[in-house]
C-alpha cells in the first residue's frame, strides 16, 4: 500500500535502551532482545513492532509470557500503560537471504543492511528512522572477528560485546562476523582524540588493496574538520569489504559496510575512475557521521535531508582534493544524462517524494544528485559566509534530531533573514525546468530576457516557477571579459535583467558553473558556441559550449546525413594542442555527449530517435575527429604518459585521461596498433583496461581479451570488469548474444549484483545494442530480471529503470518494451518494489 508524507505521525512509544543478543548460525541464527519503552504522552496510540520474515520463538513483557498478534508485517500486544520491558526471541537464517537485505550472509561471512526498512528482518522493533535509542550488542559466534556499532566493550572466545553511546535508528544498526584481517590505521582528531581505524577484508588478496582507501578515509576525517568543523566522535571507525551488496556502501554508526568494489583498490586491479569513485564513496559515508548519524531523518520522505547534504559535501570534498572545474564537469554530465532522464520519464519525483510503495525505489539519482544541486543552489544564493553558519547552526540546533527538510531550511531563514518558501518548490516540485533566453542591446544597454517552464511530470500538471540561480559573464567581441560572473536570481516566470554601461553588445555566458539543474533553450549560432568555446573564462562554459556544438553536428549528422562540421573539428584541434589547459579538461572536452543522452536531445526536439542511426553518427564523427587531428595524436600521447610508480592522484589521473583519449581516437585509424602496444606495456589497470577496449571497439583485441582473463580468473572485481566490457564493447547486433554467452560462464552468478550488474548493466548502456531492432536485448533482460526479482528485489528493482525511457521511441520498440515490462508485471509472486517500478513505467504517459 502507498505511504503518504502527510500520514506522518510520530511513535506511540519512545525506546528507552536496547540490548541484542545474537547466537550466529547460518540457517538458524537466534536473536534475543531487550528493549525498554514508555509510552508517548503526546502521542498515545498502538504498540505495534515490525517485523518479517523472523520466526517469533517467545516474547514476554516484564518477565511475564505474553502472546502477541503476529502478521507478515509485525506484531501487536497488549502492554503496560507505564514503562516495560519488551523481551523476545526470534529465529532468522542468514544463509539463504538472498536479498541482501537483514543479516545475510557472503563468502561465509555474515553482515547487514539495515538501511531503509531491513532491521524489521532481524528482529521486532519499530523500525522507522525517528525512533532513536541507545543499543548494547553481544554476538555469540565462532568466527575471528565479531564487530558491531560503537565501541567495543568487552570480549572473550567466541563473543564479544559492543555498546553505541549515540542514540540512533534501527537503519543505522550493524553486525559483521567472518574469518577477516583488518588493515590498520589511527587518525588524531582536532581535539587530540586517537581514533582507531580498521578496514576488514577476507584474508588473502584483498589485504593488499586497503592502503588507499585508509589514506583517503585519514584526509576526509581531517576535511571534515577543517571544512565544517565536523570531529568523529567513537573511539574507533571501522569499515567492512563486502562482496555482496546491493549498493554502494553503508554509513552504519562506527561500522560503515562497503560493496568490495567501492573500497578496495590497488594500481594493478582498480583504475583511475575506480580510485577517484573509492575515494568520494568513503568520503560520502564518513561525513553521513554527521549528516544523517548524529542528525537523522525524522521520515523517509527526509532522505535528501541527508543525501543531498552528503552527497554535496562529497563533490566540495572531491574538488579540493584535484579539479574543481573537472568534478563540476563531470556532476553537470551526470546530472543531464541519469538525472534529466529520469525527471523526463514516468519515474519522474520531486527531490521530496509525497508518496511511495517501497522506499527502496527512491534511492535515486533525483534525491541523491538533484538533491545535491538544490544545497548548491542555496549556497550559491546565500554566499559561502552565510552557507557555512546556517551549518553551524544546523549541527548546534538539531544534533540528536530526526530532521525534516523544513528544520534545514529554516537554519538558512534563521541566520540569512531570507525567505525561502518559494526557493522550497525545488524540494516538491519534479521536472526539469527549461530557460528560455532572449536578448537585445541598445545604447550601452544590454538585457537579458528569461522565460521558464516546467513540462508536466507524474502527478503533477502544473508547475510554479522556481527560484533559480543564473551565473552569467559577458564578454567581448574580442574575447575579453567585461562582465565578470554574477549570479542572476530569477523568481518569476518571466524575468529581465540589464547590464549597463557597455560599449558594444556582449556576447553572453549564462548559466556559469552549471548554477541551476535547468536546460537551457537558446537560438544560438555554431559560430557563438566555437567562439565561447575559445575564449570563455568559465571552465564550466566554456566546455559546455564545445558539448553545444558537438549536439548541433551530431543532430545535423543524425537528421539531415550532414557531413562532420569542420568548425567543430578546428575547435576540438584548438583545444587538444593548448597545452595551457588542465590535461583533464582537455580530454573532457574533447568528449562526445553519449548516445543515451543524443536520444534524450532528440527526444526534446520532438525527434523520434533511432538508437543505431544515433550510433553511425557518433562513430562517423569520432572517424572525422580521429583524421582531423590525426597528425597531434602520437604527440599528446607521448607527452601524457606518467612516468614512475602509478598514483591516482588528479593530476597523474587526468594526464592519463588524456592520453586515452588520444589513444580511442588514433584506434579509429591505425588498425589498433597503437592500443595494442599500450596492452602490452600497461603497468596498471587504467591503462591495460585503455588498451584492451580500444582494440574491442574495432572489432580486434580477442587474444588480448583471453589473456586479460586469464590472468585475472582469480580476482572478482577484475572479473567484473571483463564481463561488462565483453557487453558494452560489443557491435549494436550481437550484444544481446554476447550477454546471453557470457551467463552461461560458470563464473556468471546472478547473486552477486556485481557481476549482474555488469553484464546486464553494460547491456543497458550500450545503448544500439540494448535498442536493437530485433528486440532481443530488451527480452533478454526481462528475462533475467524476472528471475533476478524471485532472489534479489531490490537490485531488480533498480535495473528495470533501463526501460523507463521506451515511450522515447519508435513504435515498434515502445511495443517489445512495453510487452517486456507487462510481461515483468504479469509475473506471480513478484516483488513489491519490481511491481511499484514497473507500475510507474507502464501508468504514467
Ligand atoms: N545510505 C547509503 C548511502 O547513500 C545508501 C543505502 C541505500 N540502501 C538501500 N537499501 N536503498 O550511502
Ligand atoms: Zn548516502
Amino acid at each position: 500500500q502507498t505511504i503518504h508524507l502527510s500520514d506522518y505521525r510520530p511513535f506511540a512509544y519512545t525506546v528507552d535502551s536496547v540490548h541484542l543478543t545474537f547466537r550466529l548460525a547460518p540457517k538458524a541464527t537466534r536473536v534475543i532482545s531487550k528493549i525498554a519503552f514508555s509510552p508517548n504522552a503526546a502521542f498515545p496510540g498502538e504498540f505495534f513492532l515490525h517485523g518479517q520474515d523472523v520466526k517469533l520463538i517467545w516474547a514476554k513483557i516484564d518477565g511475564v509470557d505474553v502472546t502477541p498478534d503476529v502478521t507478515d508485517a509485525g506484531l501487536t500486544c497488549a502492554v503496560p500503560d507505564a514503562p516495560f520491558v519488551w523481551e523476545a526471541e526470534v529465529e532468522i537464517s542468514p544463509a539463504t537471504n538472498t536479498a541482501l537485505e537483514g543479516l545475510y550472509t557472503s563468502n561465509g561471512m555474515y553482515c547487514t543492511q539495515c538501511e531503509a526498512e531491513g532491521f524489521r528482518k532481524i528482529t521486532f522493533y519499530p523500525d522507522r528512522p525517528d525512533v532513536m535509542s541507545v543499543f548494547t550488542v553481544r554476538i555469540e559466534g565462532d568466527l575471528p572477528v565479531l564487530l558491531s556499532n560503537g565501541n567495543p566493550v568487552n570480549s572473550g572466545d567466541g563473543w564479544a560485546e559492543w555498546h553505541d553511546p549515540w542514540p540512533k535508528p534501527a537503519y543505522l544498526f550493524a553486525l559483521v562476523a567472518g574469518d577477516l584481517a583488518a588493515h590498520p590505521g589511527s587518525f588524531t582528531t582536532m581535539s587530540g582524540k586517537d581514533v582507531a581505524l580498521n578496514i576488514y577484508v577476507r584474508p588473502g588478496a584483498d589485504e593488499g588493496k586497503c592502503a588507499f582507501g585508509m589514506e583517503a578515509l585519514k584526509r576526509s576525517m581531517k576535511w571534515d574538520e577543517d571544512v565544517y568543523g565536523r570531529e568523529y566522535d567513537l573511539d574507533i571507525f571501522n569499515i567492512v569489504a563486502v562482496d555482496d551488496f546491493n549498493m554502494g556502501a553503508m554509513e552504519n554508526k562506527g561500522l560503515n559496510v562497503f560493496n568490495s568494489s567501492c573500497v578496495l583498490a590497488s594500481p594493478e586491479t582498480s583504475t583511475d575512475a575506480n580510485f577517484e569513485r573509492i575515494e568520494a564513496i568513503i568520503a560520502h559515508e564518513y561525513f553521513h557521521n554527521w549528516t544523517g548519524n548524529r542528525i537523522t531523518c525524522r521520515d523517509w520522505f527526509q532522505l535528501c535531508l541527508k543525501e543531498g547534504l552528503t552527497v554535496f559535501r562529497d563533490q566540495q570534498y572531491t574538488g579540493d582534493q584535484g579539479s574543481h572545474a573537472v568534478k563540476r564537469i563531470e556532476d553537470a554530465i551526470t546530472m543531464r544524462s541519469r538525472q534529466f532522464r529520469e525527471d523526463n520519464g514516468p519515474l519522474a519525483h520531486p527531490v521530496r517524494p509525497e508518496s511511495f510503495i517501497e522506499i527502496n525505489n527512491f534511492y535515486t539519482i533525483t534525491v541523491y544528485e538533484k538533491g545535491a544541486e538544490v544545497i548548491g543552489m542555496l549556497k550559491r544564493l546565500v554566499g559561502d559566509e552565510a552557507y557555512y553558519k546556517a551549518c553551524d547552526l544546523y549541527f548546534e540546533r538539531h544534533d540528536g534530531d530526526a530532521a525534516t527538510i523544513e528544520d534545514w531550511l529554516q537554519v538558512f531563514e534563521d541566520t540569512t533573514g531570507r525567505d525561502l518558501t518559494r526557493f522550497k518548490r525545488w524540494y516538491a516540485q519534479a521536472g526539469t525546468p527549461r530557460l528560455t533566453i532572449s536578448d537585445d542591446y541598445a545604447d550601452g544597454t544590454y538585457t537579458l530576457h528569461f522565460t521558464q517552464t516546467t513540462p508536466a511530470t507524474p502527478g503533477q500538471d502544473e508547475k510554479a516557477p522556481q527560484v533559480i540561480p543564473i551565473a552569467v559573464g559577458l564578454l567581448s567581441q574580442n574575447g575579453e571579459e567585461v562582465q565578470p560572473t554574477v549570479v542572476l536570481e530569477m523568481t518569476e516566470t518571466y524575468q529581465s535583467f540589464r547590464f549597463d554601461g557597455l560599449t558594444e553588445k556582449p556576447i553572453p555566458s549564462i548559466l556559469r558553473d552549471f548554477s541551476a539543474p535547468v536546460i537551457l533553450q537558446r537560438e544560438q549560432t555554431n559560430a557563438e558556441r566555437a567562439f565561447l568555446m575559445a575564449h570563455d573564462t568559465d571552465p564550466f562554459n566554456k566546455w559546455d559550449a564545445g558539448r553545444a556544438l558537438a549536439r548541433d553536428v551530431l543532430t545535423k549528422m543524425i537528421t539531415k546525413d550532414a557531413a562532420p562540421d569542420i568548425a567543430y573539428l578546428d575547435g576540438v584541434a584548438a583545444i587538444l594542442r593548448d597545452d595551457s589547459l588542465d590535461p583533464a579538461f582537455r580530454a573532457l572536452a574533447i568528449s562526445l555527449p553519449s548516445e543515451d543522452d543524443m536520444a534524450q536531445a532528440l527526444h526534446d526536439d520532438a525527434v523520434t530517435p533511432d538508437p543505431l542511426a544515433i550510433h553511425r553518427a557518433c562513430e562517423a564523427l569520432k572517424v572525422a575527429m580521429a583524421q582531423h587531428v590525426q597528425d597531434i595524436l602520437p604527440r599528446i600521447m607521448a607527452d601524457m604518459i606518467v612516468s614512475g610508480p602509478y598514483s591516482p592522484d588528479a593530476k597523474s589521473a587526468g594526464k592519463r585521461s588524456l592520453g586515452r583519449a588520444a589513444l580511442m581516437l588514433l584506434t579509429r585509424i591505425d588498425g589498433g596498433a597503437a592500443a595494442a602496444k599500450t596492452y602490452a606495456e600497461a603497468d596498471n589497470m587504467t591503462m591495460q583496461l585503455a588498451g584492451l577496449s580500444a582494440l574491442l571497439m574495432i572489432g580486434k583485441g580477442d587474444a588480448q581479451s583471453e589473456a586479460f582473463r586469464d590472468q585475472w580468473r582469480n580476482d572478482r572485481l577484475v572479473m567484473d570488469k571483463w564481463f561488462g566490457l565483453a557487453v558494452a564493447m560489443a557491435p549494436p547486433e550481437k550484444a544481446a548474444m554476447v550477454a546471453q554467452a557470457l551467463t552461461q560462464e560458470p563464473d556468471f552468478d546472478m547473486k552477486n549484483p556485481n557481476r549482474f550488474r555488469a553484464v546486464f548493466g553494460a547491456l543497458a548502456g550500450n545503448a544500439a545494442g540494448f535498442h536493437d531492432p530485433s528486440g532481443d536485448a530488451y527480452r533478454l533482460l526481462g528475462t533475467w530480471l524476472i528471475k533476478l526479482d524471485a532472489i534479489n528485489p531490490q537490485t531488480t528493482a533498480r535495473m528495470t529503470t533501463a526501460f523507463e525511457t521506451w515511450r522515447r521511441y519508435g513504435v515498434t520498440r515502445q511495443t517489445q518494451m512495453r510487452e517486456v515490462l507487462e510481461n515483468i508485471a504479469a509475473t506471480s509472486g513478484l516483488s513489491r518494489d519490481t511491481a511499484e517500478m514497473v507500475g510507474r513505467m507502464l501508468g504514467n504517459p
